[in-house]
């Protein structure tokens, strides 16, 4: 089975083959999901004693299991948030796969590791992050997220060790602000890390700024005397609609806390890159973390979120894993990945995302990046334009999100199904203030203006 055979090179090339006729397709099918029973039926038995040999089971994924997932780059997929891979980015995750690296320590993985600290330092810059930064690439937005914040609270207990106030906090409980519009792994985090949630109320715009921020940690001090804040998450680019919080208010109120300030850019950060939004995250420099998700803007394959650490010595010192067999990777001051996050062995995800950005460079991300924006925009204008659509609020990133007047919910669930069937698009409700509305998340630099006219004429009367 490890051996390199005859039949193992006829199987490379059709591999390869697939591989190649799969990033130049156009169209890309949309394609879309079957039923358990329809797969087995299609699929017959895939795992035999024998085995069906590498041809069969490539044949079998081609035709009955690729077909049965929606790809995430077509240009029309604009549900969730999607993901439009370069071909260079695809093509050197191949090679990640075939090089056999250990991404989680200097020791095993100093090439990939080097390389993938020089992606981080590009997100780093866009940031104003300082020489001093660094992170790590890991699955996704939620574990970085859960990452920085264990990261902080590992910082705020050692903080107080030893401090006469500690006694009196017997009985304390950590909690972390965020506002009613962060993602919902800032919530899972904090459950899982057994802390309270600061609930802040954003303002009229779904913002959460500085003055709200204060006002709800005096009322939490006031109302739960045991909680002890450690962190507020700002959302820079919420996944619902696409709004950047007031960063530089929230900075400064973290500052004059002591708070550490996470910022959750896992989606929208990657406009960090395009001239006409950098305005927007003012204040980002000043926080002490941040995520920002290459599978999602940035045009790197699925798995791939970037952590960043103003001071990643923070991350180490809680993160950090230490058993016996380990301690021969400690021979130094050595940059170990796994140090940096809640994972161990990790596969060096990051390089597809270094390999694309080395291969392009980095202007053309910004103009990638531009040209969703200007997607986005012609989308808000259009609906604007149309009586029987009413956008949500004013996009500020790539996120449109509007109703179409006089639609019950069920409408909106039987126009989606009817748009995924057809192969027309993917495009999923979803609700704003309890209202159903229909949002488009562009990401690919592919989806053009015909694009979304199509999406929009479909929702005519
Ligand atoms: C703002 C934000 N944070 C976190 C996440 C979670 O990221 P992931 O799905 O990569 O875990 C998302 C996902 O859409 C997001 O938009």
């Amino acid at each position: 089975m490890h051996e390199w055979t005859e039949q193992t090179e006829q199987l490379a090339a059709a591999v390869l083959a697939y591989t190649q006729d799969r990033l130049r397709l156009r169209p890309v099918p949309l394609d879309g999901p079957r039923t358990p029973e329809e797969l087995s039926a299609e699929a017959g038995a895939t795992i035999t004693a024998e085995g069906i040999g590498g041809e069969e089971a490539l044949r079998i994924f081609a035709d009955v299991l690729a077909p049965a997932c929606i790809s995430i780059d077509h240009p029309r997929y604009f549900s969730f948030v999607p993901c439009a891979p370069t071909p260079a980015s695809t093509l050197f995750d191949l090679v990640v796969g075939a090089s056999s690296i250990y991404g989680g320590s200097w020791m095993e993985g100093a090439g990939a590791v080097h390389a993938e600290n020089e992606a981080l330092r590009w997100l780093a810059d866009l940031a104003g992050f300082p020489p001093g930064a660094g992170g790590v690439f890991v699955q996704g937005g939620t574990l970085a997220n859960v990452s920085a914040l264990i990261a902080a609270r590992h910082a705020a207990a050692r903080a107080g060790e030893g401090e006469p106030r500690e006694v009196s906090r017997e009985g304390r409980r950590f909690a972390v602000a965020a506002s009613a519009e962060a993602h919902s792994s800032v919530t899972s985090a904090a459950s899982a890390m057994d802390v309270d949630l600061i609930g802040v109320e954003p303002d009229d715009s779904g913002r959460l700024t500085g003055v709200a921020l204060s006002e709800a940690l005096d009322r939490s001090a006031a109302e739960h005397p045991e909680r002890v804040p450690f962190a507020v998450v700002a959302t820079a680019g919420t996944t619902n609609l696409g709004i950047v919080d007031d960063l530089a208010g929230v900075a400064e109120v973290a500052r004059s806390r002591a708070l550490w300030l996470h910022v959750d850019g896992a989606y929208g950060a990657a406009a960090l890159a395009a001239p006409s939004r950098r305005h927007l995250f003012d204040g980002i420099e000043s926080a002490d973390s941040f995520v920002v998700d290459p599978h999602k803007w940035l045009f790197a394959p699925f798995d791939c979120a970037a952590l960043v650490y103003r001071d990643p010595e923070l991350g180490r010192q809680a993160h950090r894993q230490h058993a016996a067999y380990l301690e021969p990777l400690r021979t130094g001051d050595e940059w170990s990945p796994s140090d940096y996050a809640l994972h161990l062995t990790r596969r060096a995800r990051g390089l597809p995302f270094w390999f694309s950005l080395a291969s392009y460079g980095s202007d053309a991300y910004s103009q990638a990046v531009e040209r969703t924006l200007q997607v986005a925009d012609h989308a808000a204008a259009q609906v604007r334009r149309s009586p029987h659509l009413e956008l949500v609020s004013d996009p500020m990133l790539s996120v449109v999100a509007f109703y179409r007047t006089g639609w019950s919910d069920g409408q909106y669930y039987d126009w989606s199904s009817r748009m995924l069937t057809s192969g027309t698009a993917f495009v999923v409700p979803t609700t704003h203030h309890g209202r159903t509305a229909i949002r488009l998340c562009i990401v690919n630099p592919r989806s053009t203006e015909e694009d979304i006219d199509t999406v929009l004429e479909s929702l005519a009367d």
